[in-house]
């Protein structure tokens, strides 16, 4: 344990002093986006020197929706490449589905989890209304996602706007096993960046910027040339009031972008004011493609040799399978199985 005394943003400040444990995750769905970066990656990146930090790329998650195999491997493979390109390097980065842990834990708190609690689930009504069958995956997927970050007893998640309702529900299943069976997890707290923690599409801001839209027009991938990304900035949908000011609720659009560049150069939004609507776009596509510009050239040098991204990968799941494994066995202990490796007659008879 490290104390952040000193360099605890104010995000932070009333709670957790000393931090032990940095969990966060990232769906192989499609590929990564500039909400995916702004919202999660870069505050990731930001506590890995002074916390012990996990990642997955959470591949298990991936099959809650509709799939193509073929496609999936490919885009957990170009996620964990770029994802170590981002600058999470020093974490202990791997596959979800490497772990097995993961999926053991949430059969357990499936059995702590409630149905109606996840029918009442935001983003399950939303996927779910949208196609005529779903996988029963898909109600039980933010148990999964508690299991992720509580198998590893962390402390923060790094997460976006869009995920703080599954992480009460997170802190919730944590807090009723706890009581109904003894304290063996964690209640985390979640990190959520001050300004672009909801990045929204630029083709329409009202919806948040997503890596598995259907159309792309709106949409910043991570790998996407210099020029894509000038064109999408150049096409995204304003107003007609012509007049640059930060207000998300009247003017999406252009408050939206005025966050981007924020988040980007640092500058606060009502700092950042172009004379006109013409300009601010063209600060927004330099500010973007100057930030992707490392990590693009990163990425590059990385997916040539992939064998260093599996080694990366190989030894992250060795790790935080060791990290997780006595967790597992303390919920399995608490909730009446016998964890395999203890011996019987520790546990005594019964009916007395
Ligand atoms: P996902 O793409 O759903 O796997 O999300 C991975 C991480 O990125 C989560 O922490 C999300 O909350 C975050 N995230 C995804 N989309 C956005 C967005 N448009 N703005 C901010 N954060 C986002
Ligand atoms: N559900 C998250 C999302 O859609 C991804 C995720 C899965 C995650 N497990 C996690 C994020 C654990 C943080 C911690 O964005």
């Amino acid at each position: 344990m490290r104390s952040l005394a000193t360099a605890a943003p104010s995000s932070w400040k009333g709670h957790i002093m000393t931090i032990t444990r940095v969990f966060s995750g990232y769906q192989p769905t499609g590929r990564l986006t500039l909400g995916n970066l702004l919202g999660s990656i870069r505050p990731a990146v930001a506590l890995q020197d002074r916390a012990e930090c996990l990642y997955a790329v959470v591949d298990l998650h991936a099959l809650t929706v509709q799939h193509d195999p073929a496609a999936l491997r490919a885009r957990t493979i170009e996620a964990a490449t770029l994802l170590r390109a981002c600058g999470l390097d020093r974490s202990i980065g791997y596959l979800q589905s490497q772990v097995t842990a993961h999926a053991e834990l949430a059969y357990l708190l499936e059995c702590t989890a409630h149905v109606g609690e996840l029918q009442r689930m935001i983003q399950y009504k939303q996927k779910a209304g949208q196609a005529r069958v779903n996988r029963v995956s898909l109600l039980t997927y933010p148990v999964l996602m508690a299991a992720d970050i509580l198998v590893h007893r962390t402390d923060l998640v790094p997460v976006g706007d869009d995920q703080r309702q599954h992480l009460e529900l997170t802190r919730d299943l944590a807090v009723r096993f706890n009581r109904s069976y003894g304290e063996v997890f964690t209640v985390p707290d979640g990190v959520h960046p001050p300004l672009a923690a909801r990045v929204m599409d630029l083709a329409e801001p009202t919806v948040k910027m997503s890596k598995s839209t259907t159309s792309d027009a709106g949409v910043i991938h991570l790998l996407d040339p210099p020029e894509q990304i000038r064109a999408a900035v150049a096409r995204a949908v304003t107003d007609s009031e012509g007049q640059v000011r930060y207000d998300p609720d009247t003017k999406p659009g252009v408050s939206n972008l005025l966050a981007i560049l924020s988040a980007c150069t640092g500058v606060a939004p009502d700092q950042v004011a172009p004379s006109s609507y013409r300009a601010l776009k063209a600060e927004v596509a330099e500010a973007v493609v100057e930030m992707l510009r490392p990590i693009q050239d990163r990425y590059r040098h990385l997916a040539a040799d992939p064998a260093d991204t599996e080694r990366f990968l190989v030894d992250g799941a060795a790790r935080a399978a060791e990290l997780a494994a006595p967790v597992l066995a303390a919920a399995q202990d608490a909730i009446g199985l016998v964890p395999a490796g203890r011996g019987l007659p520790v546990y005594g008879g019964v009916g007395n």
